[in-house]
């Protein structure tokens, strides 16, 4: 038995030949557990080759396990990766739908990258090969694959929300993506209302009476609670702060972020309690992202102009209200941030799970969440400030509850937040699904073998 994972991003990627140094480690939850997974058993990683100088790697040994790596063309960049996956389906699936943007072109050019990635994965498998296939970047290959006539075994995890049937209606190849992702065996999703939505939408599309034959669960993303633990020694760039209360937050720039209401509450917060002013710093992380879409660029001179008009606002020769990043930090100086930070504020508008909030759960002692509802995390995390992200006053009141809080309260839900992060971490997210499929595949050879009797 081997396993073949299959991802848009690869986990390394080179943007250099001359310099070594410029290998470029993906470093999300996912890279990080699919990497521990294929470094203890070893198997193959298919993904898209984005690096500059990745196409000298078409095939890349790393430790005990292979990157094979899909190349596109400036089109089928430009249509998979920019026009379906995120003007399409990211808007989609973020309940987005004035930002959805609709073309035949862009979903045949779709099809066509999932098609060489099918391609690849043929190259790689024996008939024992376990393969395990991630996100709406690749929505299309299960079924591609059931149609090269294979029976391996497929995982399909879903790690964006679902939208309701409804909305899901609104996308003219709902059908196909659907009848896709039950072509799997198992179907995994970070909440239970993402899996329910997920289910309903099967019925809609492939008829009430079908029934699916994949196994659909809901199993939230966990992190390396050994790797985020608390960082004693704090940068002196932050010890210059150390008056004062952080709030802090890091995110991509996307709009499903919904950065520009938290700065927002941050004015709202001002305004109202004037006597809070020079007491804290909302420190703002923000990572570039998509940059290559349109869109994307005009969120960040949105987003820069309302951090200037507040700051510019209250600040005056020895404080600023937001301090604004434009950047990737390392993760030692987030550990740093996590450590020192009282309040994470995560309030998305949505968000299919959030892993920067368990990450603050894991690392801070006497820290408080403030997270959005509409974040697939808060089903977990019931010790955090819950808002809607919607609403700038619930936010500012949120942040005004939060600064106050005793500590009695803080430790009393850091530690309800902590039990559940520990429980749900990283390897119980892995074992949970490694073990299903294990199931699954001797229930199947059972029935074989009871079948030819
Ligand atoms: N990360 C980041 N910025 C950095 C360094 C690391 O966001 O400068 C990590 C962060 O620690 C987290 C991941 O990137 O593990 C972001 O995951 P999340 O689920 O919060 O959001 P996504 O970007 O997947 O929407
Ligand atoms: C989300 C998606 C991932 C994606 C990541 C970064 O977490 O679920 O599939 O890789 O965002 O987006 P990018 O477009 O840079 O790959």
């Amino acid at each position: 038995m081997s396993y073949l994972v299959a991802t848009s991003r690869c986990p390394i990627s080179h943007e250099s030949l001359e310099n070594r140094g410029s290998v470029k480690e993906n470093v999300g939850g996912v890279a990080t557990a699919l990497k521990r997974m294929l470094g203890e058993n070893g198997g193959t990683w298919v993904c898209w080759g984005n690096g500059k100088a990745d196409s000298h790697y078409p095939i890349e040994n790393v430790g005990r396990y292979k990157v094979v790596r899909v190349f596109l063309s400036r089109e089928e960049k430009n249509g998979f990766y920019d026009q379906f996956s995120n003007e399409t389906l990211w808007p989609l699936f973020h309940y987005f739908r004035s930002r959805i943007k609709f073309s035949k072109s862009s979903y045949s050019y779709y099809l066509k990258v999932n098609e060489k990635f099918r391609d690849k994965i043929l190259e790689n498998i024996s008939n024992d090969t376990d393969i395990w296939i991630h996100d709406y970047q690749l929505a299309l290959l299960p079924k591609l694959l059931r149609e090269a006539r294979i029976n391996n075994h497929i995982t399909f995890t879903w790690h964006i929300p679902w939208v309701s049937e409804e909305f899901f209606s609104i996308l003219p190849e709902a059908r196909q993506i659907i009848q896709s992702i039950t072509s799997s065996d198992l179907i995994t999703f970070h909440t239970r209302l993402y899996r329910d939505h997920f289910l309903s939408c099967t019925k809609r599309f492939l008829g009430r009476e079908t029934g699916i034959k994949s196994k659909v669960l809901a199993v939230p993303l966990g992190i390396d609670t050994s790797y985020y633990s608390p960082r004693k020694t704090i940068p002196t760039s932050l010890a210059n702060i150390k008056n004062k209360d952080i709030i802090f937050s890091i995110d991509r720039l996307d709009y499903t972020k919904g950065l520009v209401n938290r700065v927002m509450a941050i004015d709202a917060l001002l305004k109202k309690h004037s006597i809070l002013r020079g007491k804290f710093v909302y420190i703002m992380v923000v990572n570039p992202s998509r940059t290559t879409i349109s869109e994307y660029r005009a969120m960040k001179r949105e987003l820069e102009m309302n951090i200037g008009r507040v700051n510019g606002k209250y600040g005056d020769f020895s404080w600023m209200p937001i301090i604004y990043m434009y950047r990737s930090i390392s993760d030692n100086l987030l550990k740093s941030l996590y450590t020192r930070a009282k309040i994470a504020f995560i309030a998305p508008l949505i968000d299919g799970l959030n892993l920067v909030s368990k990450e603050f759960v894991s690392v801070s002692e006497d820290g408080i969440i403030i997270i959005s509802k509409f974040a697939g995390a808060a089903e977990e995390l019931s010790g955090a400030v819950k808002v809607n992200p919607y609403s700038i006053g619930d936010m500012a009141d949120a942040l005004f509850v939060a600064l106050n809080m005793k500590e009695d309260e803080i430790r009393g839900r850091m530690n309800q937040m902590k039990h559940i992060v520990t429980k749900h971490d990283l390897n119980w997210w892995l074992s949970t699904i490694l073990r299903t499929i294990r199931k699954q595949k001797r229930n199947a050879n059972a029935w074989n073998v009871n079948g030819s009797d």
